[in-house]
């Protein structure tokens, strides 16, 4: 495996947990590398379902190390939850962990600034998850973050928290909303931070090393392409990059030390929260996909959006990633379905765009241009390769892989480990 960064290569929830989970067995270590607990990975264990939010999934497999990277925000009460809930459900959590000492952390005043700037946007809302990760990512840009290493420095963290709660106090009285309380926040973040503190780390050298030692590497993005702060459909869109690019500033790790670039992607397209989605079904279609792939959000319980697979979106995660093979999951959603469609372009009046565009406002007005198949109409759940597929799911699936420009790697036909293959 060496180092293979796993990238989403649509708007987020392409179940990247599940295919992350099964590449897992050939890694030493998983690392995640931005975003945060606005991310929501779900990952089946024979019966037992884990969501995780934070904490790589990686986690789940005993002998692997899990990394949590520079380039994720960190809210440091949801991450200690996270770990208490996954050692009462007996996943050990000891040495197999560590947390980035220059990731950045998220506060109350965050989450608080979110929902307020959403609820300011009324109809131009962005459908955050309110976690506070745009905020947050604000402040690194800013230079007045705090990070994890701060909450190792007593003195050094009072002086900057006690600085912040007297901004933001500020903002919010422009707001008319309550003050926050310097005192509860501080005892709060102290107390994990005694409880983070035996695995916070110098990742960037520990990692660099890991590679120089020949470990193989797992690099996990959270979101999708097009939910990435550059590439993505902005303004409706998260804070950081998603994307591979993502994955060296996010890590450390050197761009010429990547090995290999995956890509998942859903045999159909969802979303959640605003912006333009071309392939959108407003009909009982929508309606099916919705229910047959239980889409709703793993961390917001938001009903996704749903719609056909859109191929312009896929070339594009497949140029801007540099994807070298594709994980297409969620096959089996579709195997009632009597015609199955494609957008193979999109048109605004007579120009057509087999790129994607970049404006935002012409993104909102292109129509999709489809290629229908024929469904297969069959389970494909018991399929454990290529040509266990009924003959359409085979034409349907090259299709895929031929329009996105790259080849097939690993198909998925359920939520579990075993209803995965390698091509
Ligand atoms: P934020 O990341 O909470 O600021 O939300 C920005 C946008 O990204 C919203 O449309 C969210 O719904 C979306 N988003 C954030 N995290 C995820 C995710 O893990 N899956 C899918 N969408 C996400």
């Amino acid at each position: 495996m060496a180092t293979t960064i796993l990238v989403g290569a649509q708007w987020g929830d392409e179940g990247k947990g599940k295919i992350i989970d099964v590449l897992t067995a050939q890694a030493d270590i998983v690392v995640r590398y931005q975003g945060g607990n606005n991310a929501g990975h779900t990952v089946w264990v024979g019966t037992d379902k884990f969501i995780l939010h934070l904490v790589p999934s990686g986690i789940l497999h005993p002998g692997k190390i899990s990394v949590i990277g520079n380039g994720v925000v960190i809210d440091p009460c949801a991450l200690v939850e996270e770990i208490e809930q996954l050692r009462v459900r007996g996943v050990a959590i000891k040495d197999n962990l560590l947390i980035s000492e220059t990731a950045h952390v998220v506060f109350p005043y965050h989450r608080l600034l979110d929902g307020i700037r959403e609820q300011q946007k009324g109809k131009r809302k962005i459908g955050t998850t309110k976690r506070g990760i745009g905020p947050a990512y604000g402040d690194k840009a800013s230079r007045t973050g705090l990070r994890m290493a701060d909450l190792l420095a007593p003195e050094r963290f009072t002086g900057k928290l006690r600085q912040k709660i007297r901004e933001n106090n500020e903002i919010f009285k422009a707001f008319d909303a309550p003050p926050l309380s310097y005192t509860q926040i501080h005892r709060q973040y102290m107390e994990c931070a005694r409880k983070l503190r035996p695995f916070i780390a110098d990742t960037v050298t520990w990692l660099n090393r890991a590679v120089n030692k020949g470990k193989n590497l797992l690099l996990e993005g959270a979101q999708g392409t097009m939910l990435d702060i550059d590439f993505g459909t902005y303004p409706f869109v998260t804070s950081s990059n998603s994307t591979a690019g993502g994955a060296c500033t996010g890590t450390g790790i050197a761009p010429h030390r990547i090995d290999k670039v995956v890509g998942v992607m859903k045999a159909y397209t969802t979303r959640v929260g605003e912006g333009p989605f071309p392939t959108e079904l407003h009909d009982g279609r929508g309606t099916l996909l919705r229910e047959t792939g239980q889409e709703f959000g793993a961390t917001t319980g938001r009903p996704r959006r749903c719609g056909w697979f859109d191929a312009v979106v896929t070339r594009y995660a497949v140029m801007v990633n540099g994807i070298d093979e594709l994980a297409v999951t969620k096959l089996d959603v579709l195997d009632k379905l009597p015609k199955i469609k494609i957008c193979v372009a999109y048109k605004v009046g007579h120009k057509v765009y087999e790129t994607m565009p970049q404006d935002a406002d012409i993104l909102q007005r292109c129509k999709p241009m489809y290629e229908e198949f024929d469904g297969w109409r069959t389970s494909t759940r018991r399929a454990r390769s290529f040509s266990q597929l009924p003959p359409q799911a085979q034409v349907y699936l090259s299709k895929l892989a031929e329009l996105s420009g790259t080849k097939l790697g690993i198909v998925s036909v359920g939520a579990e480990r075993e209803e995965t293959f390698f091509l």
